[in-house]
């Protein structure tokens, strides 16, 4: 474990309020974390939550798998709650996935920057397979294969395939066709499927189609998700895995259920109070996630104008709370700068008051001109502004907003 290291985007995280305190104004686009007020209705329920001191049942109780598993099936995954496992987080989730079943991981290129150290943790070798030019979150289904071939040559074992749909860091969602075509690859190669579907109520228009790879291959798909994206709750530490019905679903649900034994025990009783309100998913709770997503999807589409208009090319947004430009196009203005990779192109955005996460952070090539940009802690100063972007029909035509966006828009104009 000596070569670990901390997860770069906490690292950076640090830097950036060491550097605010000290007076620096920075303007912070690399920590995903949706800054937004807890909803009320879900501080009333934690707080009705707070005599369930009890250890409970390692999964969940029974009350909040039946709710999860009502949540699948309104996304039509038919789900009995013996599928489901409740954790402290979608992150240790994964983790016990990772430490359950044999073989190495194949993964997107750029992916959140969690899944290889995650697999390091776990004894696997992670396999970086680029994104298509479309979209991210999924290997680019016409590599796929050779990098499978490439990588048993070289005598790694791939086994499992990480999807992020939608995706963290390019805000992208992969179009149903080409989640077939990888399901197909999967059935042939034998893969296990993990579906990081944690933003999947953060697509930004509601009439986007989503297919999810458990109703393609049900039988090889493990769903993840959470509530620390589509409904702020990230300090609250509330995730969910669907695993498939049948005996190899069961296997390694069985596997995960022991590591939580081992490591969390449990879902604090509080917060599965909480989750099974929220992911019972009644009409304010629809509503709070609608007006989420839009809030989202109209700054995320704000700060991809920028940076377009800053010279890079990048994909348009269409879900979570990220872009992920490429200024590969002004790569000689850059280089007069001495900005020649991804890590010198993240210290002068930082020195020009913008800090954002380096592509090669994220498994990108540490040469190409990529960062990534959340654009989830712009919507105010505190509880007031933030329920005011929330409410607002144009949230970037707000004054709390506008000025925030100004501000990104003045650094990047600055970087040629
Ligand atoms: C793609 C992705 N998966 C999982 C997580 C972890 O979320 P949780 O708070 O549920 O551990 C994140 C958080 O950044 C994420 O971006």
């Amino acid at each position: 474990m000596s070569g670990m290291r901390m997860s770069p985007n906490l690292a950076l995280n640090q830097l950036v309020a060491e550097r605010q305190a000290a007076g620096e104004p920075i303007v912070h686009l690399g920590f995903g974390e949706s800054r937004l007020p807890a909803f009320a209705p879900l501080v009333e329920r934690l707080a009705a939550g707070a005599r369930r001191n009890a250890y409970g049942p390692v999964a969940g109780s029974p009350g909040v798998r039946a709710a999860v598993a009502g949540y699948f099936d309104r996304r039509r995954l038919p789900t009995g709650p013996d599928q489901i496992v409740v954790a402290p987080g979608s992150k240790p989730l994964l983790m016990a996935v990772g430490l359950t079943v044999p073989g190495d991981l194949l993964l997107p290129r750029p992916a959140w920057n969690t899944y290889a150290p995650q697999a390091r943790l776990a004894g696997k070798h992670p396999i970086a397979v680029p994104i298509p030019e479309e979209c991210g979150g999924v290997p680019d289904p016409a590599l796929l294969r050779e990098h499978i071939r490439a990588a048993r040559t070289l005598g790694h074992d791939p086994r499992v395939m990480v999807l992020t749909l939608p995706d963290n860091p390019t805000g992208t969602l992969a179009p149903p066709a080409m989640i077939r075509e990888l399901c197909a690859i999967a059935e042939e190669e034998d893969l296990l499927i993990v579906s990081d579907e944690i933003y999947r109520d953060v697509v930004h228009d509601p009439d986007t189609p989503y297919l999810s790879p458990a109703e393609v291959a049900p039988d090889r798909t493990v769903v993840c998700t959470g509530l620390s994206k589509s409904l702020a709750l990230g300090g609250w530490r509330i995730g969910a895995a669907r695993f498939p019905a049948g005996p190899w679903g069961e296997w390694i649900r069985s596997g995960v259920a022991s590591v939580a034994s081992e490591i969390w025990s449990t879902l604090p009783g509080p917060m599965q109070e909480v989750a099974e309100y929220a992911f019972g998913e009644p009409e304010e709770i629809r509503e709070r996630l609608r007006v989420s997503a839009r809030l989202h999807g109209a700054v995320a589409r704000e700060v991809h104008r920028i940076v377009v208009g800053a010279g890079a090319r990048c994909r348009p947004p269409t879900g979570a709370f990220y872009v992920y430009p490429d200024f590969e196009p002004v790569r000689e203005e850059l280089d007069k700068h001495d900005v020649t990779d991804s890590a010198s192109l993240s210290r002068r955005m930082l020195d020009l008051g913008a800090a954002v996460l380096a592509g090669h952070l994220l498994g990108d090539e540490p040469g190409a001109l990529r960062f990534k940009c959340a654009t989830s802690m712009l919507y105010g100063e505190n509880a007031e502004q933030q329920e005011m972007s929330l409410a607002a029909e144009n949230p970037v035509a707000l004054p709390h907003v506008r000025s925030v966006l100004d501000r990104i828009e003045a650094s990047f104009q600055r970087l040629l």
